[in-house]
C-alpha cells in the first residue's frame, strides 16, 4: 500500500467529501492518491472533460461572441459545480488581449481559489508559432522553417519565449510541438512539422520541449506543459487531404514515425495529443496497442493523453467503430485516451453523462479512471497549478519585448533558405532598380500562415501592429535604393479553393521595363486542416506567369517562396535566376529576408526535406537501395528538385575532412571528427549534417540516412574540429525478422564528400 501522509489519512479517515476538501498547496504524490480516493464519480469523469473557451463565453443573441471577451458566470458556474470539469482549450474566435485574458483566468479559476473547488482548472492553447493568440505575441516562424534553421539552441530559445509569453496570458499548456514526420507534401499541415526526418525532427522537437518546460520535472511559473503532436501517422494521409487514412508498414512506424515522440517522452513532456486519423484500420483514438501498450507501459510515458478535437465523437460519426456516441467513449477511454477534448456544450454534457453510466456498469473499470485522473493531477502538480494556478500577469515584462523579437527574427533570418543564386544576382546591390512584386510582397498574413491571430489565419484585422511586409522591409533595409511595387497578381477563395487572378498587370508590366531586378513573392494564402486540402502541388499559373513576364523583359528575377508546402516549380526554375525558400517565416520574416537579400546577413537554413519536382512523385532523400537506372531523360527514380538538408549560403564553409577517432567493431560504438574550415573574410554559420549508410542488409537498406549534425559559427579563416559519438542503437533498423537488429556488416560514415567505414563483427539485438 502507498504510503498516505498523515494529513492525507485523516481526511480519509473523516471521510470528507472533494467539495470540503482542503487545499493541497503542494500535494506529493500520496495526497494526490488520497484526493482521488475521496472522489465522486462524477468528479473523476469532470476531470477527464476538457470543454472549449466558448462554451462558457458570454455571446450575443446569435451565439457571437462579445467584444470584449467575459466570461459567462452561469455557464461557468455549472460547467464547474455540476460537470466538474477539468480542462479548458482555446479561443474559438480571434486572438485576445492580455487584458482580457487575465479577466478570463481570473474568473476561471476563482472557485478554486475561494476554496469552492480542489482541483485547479487546466488551460491549453495552439500557441505553434509563437503566442499567436494574444495581441502583441512574439511570432516565430511556423515550425518547418524551425526545422530548417538545423539549430536546436533556437528551438529551445522559441519554446521558452513562447512558453513565457503563454504563461504571461495565463495560459500553462501549450499543444505543441508538433511531431508528425513530414512525409506528404500535400497535407495541409505540411508546415506544422519539423520536416521528413526523424533525427533531425527528434532533435528540434525535443530541443522544443526542453524549452517550454524548462529544465527540471516541476514547471515553474514562466514554463508551460508541452503536448506532443499528433500520435502517430496523422501527417501520412494516403490522399494527401487532412484527417484522411494512412498506411503504415510497421517497419517505418518503428524506424520513422516513432522516434521524435519516443525522445520527447524520454525528455519529461508532460502531454500528448492523438492522431485523428486512421492508420493500418484503426482510428487513432481507439489504439490500444499504441496508447496503452507502446506509449504507456513501454515507454513509461507518466503524463497525460488528451484527444483531439471531437474525436472521441468522431470514433461514431466519421470512423465508425463505434455504434453509438457512449461507446465512442468507453472505446477510446479504453484504448488509453485520458482526457476528451469534446469539447462544445451540450456535447460535454452528454460525453460527462455517459461515461460516469459506463463507469457505474462497469464498462469502463475504476482502475482505469482512477489512472487517467492521476495522470491529469499529476501533470496539473508538476505545473504548479494546486499551488498557484494564475500567477500574477503583471510579473511578465518581457512579454513582447525586443529581446524576444530579435530571437525571433534570428529564427526567422536562420530558416529562410538560398536555393539558387546563378551569377551572384544576390545580394542586391543599392545601384540596381528592384520591383517587388507578387502576391506575397505587402502580405504580412502570407509570412506568417494559419493559427495566426485565428484558426486560419486570413483575417487581416489582426495583424502585429508593426510588422513590416517584405515590400517595407526592403525599402527599410536599402533606403537609398530604387524600391518599388506592383502586385501582378493576387490570391483569393473561390468555393473553398485557393485561386487567383492578374491584378494591375499593365502596372506590373510598365514597371518591368523600369527595373533590373524583380523580386517576386509567390506562394499560397494561409490555411490548416480541412479547409487547407488542395488538389495538385503545383504553384498557380498566374504566379508562374509573374515570373514569365519578367524573363521575357529580359529582367533578373528572384524567386522568393513563401510556402506551407513545398509547390512544383520546375518549368519556372530555369527562368529564375535565384530562388530562396522562406517557408511561412512570421512577423519578423520580412525583415529577415530584407537583411537577407540585401546582404546584411548571410544564408544559413538548409531544407529539412527533399523538394519535389513533379506534382505525381514523392520522394525522399534516405530512399531505400540505390538509384535505379533512367527510363529517359531526367526521369530517375530519384530526382527531386532539391535535396534534403540542400541550402546555400553567399560565403560557404567547407568540409575537409573526416576521421575515425574510437571505434568498437563489437560493440558497434564510435567516434568521429569532422574538419571544418571557414575560407572567407566573414564570420559564417555552417550545418554539417553526419549520414550514414548501410552497404548490405536483410531488408533493404536506406542508401543514406541522417544519424546526428551541428550548426556551428566559425570566425573569419578558422578551422574546427567537431566531435560526434555514437552508440549500437545508431546502426539498428527493424530487420527482415521484425526484429530492431544492428546487423553485421559494413557501415559508411559520411559527411560532405568524405567517408569512413565502420565493419560491424556481429549482429546486434535490442
Ligand atoms: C487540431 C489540433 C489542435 C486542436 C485544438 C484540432 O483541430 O488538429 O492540432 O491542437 O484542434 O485547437
Amino acid at each position: 500500500m502507498k504510503c498516505l501522509s498523515a494529513f492525507a489519512v485523516l481526511l480519509l479517515l473523516l471521510g470528507f467529501k472533494s467539495s470540503e476538501a482542503p487545499h493541497f498547496t503542494n500535494p506529493s504524490d500520496q495526497d494526490l492518491e488520497a484526493l482521488i480516493a475521496q472522489m465522486s464519480i462524477e468528479e473523476k469523469v469532470g476531470q477527464t472533460c476538457q470543454i472549449t473557451l466558448d462554451a462558457i463565453h458570454q455571446t450575443d443573441e446569435k451565439g457571437g461572441a462579445l467584444a470584449p471577451a467575459r466570461i459567462d458566470q452561469a455557464k461557468l458556474k455549472e460547467a464547474l459545480e455540476v460537470y466538474h470539469i477539468g480542462s479548458v482549450l482555446n479561443v474559438g474566435w480571434h486572438t485576445l488581449t492580455r487584458e482580457e485574458w487575465k479577466s478570463i483566468m481570473t474568473d476561471i479559476h476563482a472557485p478554486y481559489l475561494k476554496k469552492q473547488q480542489n482541483i485547479p482548472i487546466l488551460y491549453g492553447i495552439d500557441a505553434i508559432h509563437g503566442v499567436n493568440y494574444t495581441v502583441g505575441g512574439t511570432l516565430f516562424p511556423q515550425e518547418i522553417g524551425l526545422a530548417a534553421t538545423w539549430n536546436p539552441d533556437l528551438a529551445r530559445q522559441m519554446g521558452e519565449v513562447t512558453a513565457y509569453e503563454c504563461r504571461a496570458s495565463g495560459i500553462p499548456w501549450n499543444f505543441s510541438p508538433v511531431l508528425d514526420l513530414g512525409r506528404q507534401p500535400l497535407w495541409s499541415r505540411h508546415f506544422e512539422t519539423l520536416g521528413e526526418d526523424p533525427v533531425l525532427g527528434s532533435q528540434m522537437g525535443v530541443a522544443l520541449v526542453e524549452g517550454y518546460q524548462g529544465k527540471g520535472a516541476q514547471v515553474d511559473e514562466f514554463h508551460a506543459a508541452a503536448c506532443l503532436k499528433h500520435f502517430v501517422g496523422y501527417s501520412a494521409s494516403f490522399s494527401g487531404r487532412d484527417r484522411t487514412p494512412a498506411f503504415i508498414p510497421e517497419k517505418y512506424m518503428q524506424e520513422l514515425y516513432l522516434p521524435a515522440f519516443k525522445a520527447a517522452v524520454e525528455k519529461g513532456a508532460l502531454t500528448l495529443m492523438i492522431n485523428s486519423g486512421v492508420v493500418n484500420g484503426i482510428p487513432g483514438h481507439a489504439n490500444y496497442n499504441l496508447l496503452t501498450r507502446t506509449l504507456k507501459k513501454e515507454w513509461g510515458f507518466k503524463g497525460f493523453v488528451v484527444s483531439d478535437w471531437e474525436d472521441f465523437i468522431m470514433l461514431h460519426t466519421v470512423h465508425r467503430t463505434a455504434a453509438s456516441l457512449s461507446e465512442a467513449a468507453i472505446q477510446a477511454f479504453n484504448a488509453g485516451v485520458d482526457m476528451s477534448m469534446v469539447p462544445s456544450n451540450p456535447q460535454y454534457k452528454t460525453y460527462c453523462q455517459d461515461m460516469i453510466k459506463a463507469v457505474k456498469e462497469g464498462k469502463i473499470s475504476m482502475e482505469r479512471l482512477d489512472d487517467a485522473v492521476r495522470r491529469i493531477l499529476y501533470v496539473k502538480k508538476q505545473l504548479g497549478l494546486f499551488n498557484n494556478p494564475l500567477p500574477n500577469l503583471d510579473n511578465y515584462p518581457l512579454f513582447g519585448s525586443q529581446k524576444f523579437k530579435d530571437i525571433a527574427k534570428k529564427a526567422a533570418l536562420e530558416s529562410i533558405t538560398l536555393l539558387k543564386n546563378e551569377g551572384n544576382v544576390l545580394p542586391l546591390n543599392t545601384k540596381q532598380r528592384v520591383l517587388v512584386a507578387g502576391p506575397g510582397a505587402a502580405n504580412i498574413n502570407m509570412l506568417n500562415g494559419a493559427w495566426t491571430h485565428t484558426w486560419q489565419g486570413m483575417d487581416t484585422s489582426f495583424n502585429t501592429k508593426g510588422a513590416l511586409n517584405i515590400y517595407q522591409a526592403l525599402k527599410y533595409q536599402l533606403p537609398n535604393a530604387s524600391i518599388s511595387f506592383a502586385k501582378g497578381a493576387e490570391l483569393f477563395l473561390q468555393n473553398d479553393f485557393e485561386a487567383s487572378r492578374f491584378i494591375d498587370i499593365n502596372n506590373y508590366k510598365k514597371a518591368l521595363k523600369k527595373n533590373d531586378v524583380i523580386v517576386i513573392c509567390v506562394g499560397e494564402l494561409p490555411s490548416t486542416e480541412k479547409p487547407g486540402d488542395v488538389r495538385s502541388l503545383q504553384l498557380d499559373e498566374k504566379q508562374k506567369e509573374l515570373v514569365r513576364l519578367a524573363k521575357a523583359a529580359q529582367k533578373k528575377v528572384v524567386l522568393v517562396l513563401l510556402e506551407a508546402r513545398p509547390r512544383i516549380i520546375n518549368d519556372i526554375e530555369p527562368l529564375c535566376d535565384a530562388i530562396i525558400q522562406a517557408y511561412l517565416p512570421g512577423d519578423h520574416g520580412g525583415m529577415a529576408l530584407a537583411e537577407l537579400l540585401s546582404g546584411k546577413a548571410d544564408f544559413s537554413g538548409r531544407l529539412p526535406y527533399t523538394y519535389p519536382r513533379y506534382d505525381g512523385v514523392i520522394e525522399f532523400y534516405d530512399h531505400p537501395g540505390s538509384v535505379a537506372r533512367a527510363k529517359s531523360g531526367q526521369f530517375t527514380a530519384y530526382n527531386p528538385q532539391w535535396n534534403f538538408g540542400f541550402g546555400l549560403s553567399y560565403h560557404m564553409g567547407v568540409i575537409n575532412g573526416i576521421q575515425m577517432t574510437a571505434k568498437d567493431e563489437n560493440k558497434g560504438t564510435f567516434s568521429i571528427a569532422v574538419n571544418v574550415n571557414n575560407p572567407h573574410l566573414q564570420a559564417i554559420q555552417m550545418v554539417v549534417p553526419v549520414y550514414l549508410s548501410d552497404l548490405y542488409a536483410s531488408t533493404t537498406p536506406e542508401n543514406k540516412r541522417l544519424v546526428d549534425f551541428n550548426k556551428v559559427t566559425l570566425r573569419p579563416g578558422e578551422n574546427k574540429t567537431l566531435e560526434f559519438s555514437f552508440d549500437a542503437h545508431t546502426l539498428k533498423r527493424i530487420s527482415a525478422d521484425g526484429k530492431w537488429r544492428a546487423e553485421k556488416g559494413t557501415f559508411e560514415i559520411i559527411c560532405g564528400e568524405n567517408k569512413v567505414v565502420l565493419e560491424l563483427f556481429n549482429d546486434l539485438l535490442f
